[in-house]
């Protein structure tokens, strides 16, 4: 795919604008799947790194990814220049799932740092269904707060802040917009670090709201064949490549 635009939004982050190099119509791809990234002209980045999905902009065929520079292949592939052709596998995994058609109660959609890259294609394709998505979108601060204009254009948007510098002061589990007072929430879509994923998975647990995370264990191969990505389940060790990234927290051995 060639790189129609690269917008650096943020001193650690990129967002990638890409489309088919052979001006071919980009396949479909759900909310949740990600791509295996190939990175360009490294032979220290050898395996393809996994990112997610960030936006599928139907209206001029380009697929958007939000980069965060973790380490030697994302530094590489932020600084990508517009016109460079990257080498993708995608889409891989499985996708969040949708709710019921008329079902009542909000849907929440949670994302910290990174994890909120999913959960914009996903508000979007709900929006598109019919349903009134609401972000929660957590950062430690003001300034690290990535694509609020384009979660508000979506839905209705809450923001936490470790610092207070906006939104409400402390972690997105904290939000008085998951407070028992809040009204009633029918799904929680959430990704973002493990602890947050996981205080996220206890209280919905314990207020027996349905609840899917998207898990980012390491990854190499992105297909199933390493066992690197493997978590262990309710039915035993799956890899998270193949069978996630998406899960039921029902189906995770996670526990308070
Ligand atoms: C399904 C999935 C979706 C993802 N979506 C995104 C996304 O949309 N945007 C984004 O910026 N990143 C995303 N990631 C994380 C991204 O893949 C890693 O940050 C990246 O592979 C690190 O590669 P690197 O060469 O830059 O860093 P490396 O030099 O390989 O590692 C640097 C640091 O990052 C850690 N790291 C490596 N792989 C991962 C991983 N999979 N998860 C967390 N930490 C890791 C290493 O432990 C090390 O501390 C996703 C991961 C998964 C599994
Ligand atoms: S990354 Fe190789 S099996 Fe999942």
């Amino acid at each position: 795919m060639r790189v129609v635009e690269n917008r650096h939004i943020h001193a650690l982050y990129s967002l990638l604008r890409l489309t088919p190099a052979d001006g071919s119509k980009l396949p479909e791809m759900l909310p949740g799947q990600f791509v295996q990234v190939e990175i360009p002209d490294s032979s220290s980045t050898f395996l393809r790194r996994p990112i997610s999905i960030n936006f599928v902009d139907t209206t001029d065929n380009t697929l958007w990814l939000l980069i965060r520079n973790a380490g030697k292949g994302t530094a590489r592939l932020i600084e990508s220049p517009e016109g460079l052709i990257i080498n993708l596998i995608l889409p891989l995994g499985n996708s969040f799932s949708m709710p019921e058609q008329g079902q009542t109660g909000r849907l929440l959609l949670i994302g910290g740092g990174v994890g909120v890259a999913p959960m914009l294609q996903l508000g979007k394709v709900l929006k598109l269904a019919g349903f009134s998505p609401e972000f929660l979108l957590g950062a430690r601060s003001k300034t690290d707060l990535l694509e609020v204009d384009m979660f508000e254009e979506t839905g209705v948007v809450h923001i936490s802040t470790d610092d207070g510098s906006f939104g409400e002061k402390g972690l997105v589990t904290q939000h008085s917009a998951l407070a028992d007072s809040s009204g009633i929430i029918s799904k929680i879509y959430c990704c973002g670090p493990a602890p947050m994923m996981k205080a996220v998975a206890s209280i919905a647990r314990k207020r027996s709201i349905d609840c899917e995370v998207s898990l980012e264990n390491m990854m190499a191969c992105g297909l199933g064949a390493c066992l690197c990505c493997v978590e262990n389940t309710v039915k035993g060790n799956v890899c998270v490549c193949t069978e996630g990234p998406v899960f039921n927290i029902n189906q995770l051995t996670w526990h308070d």
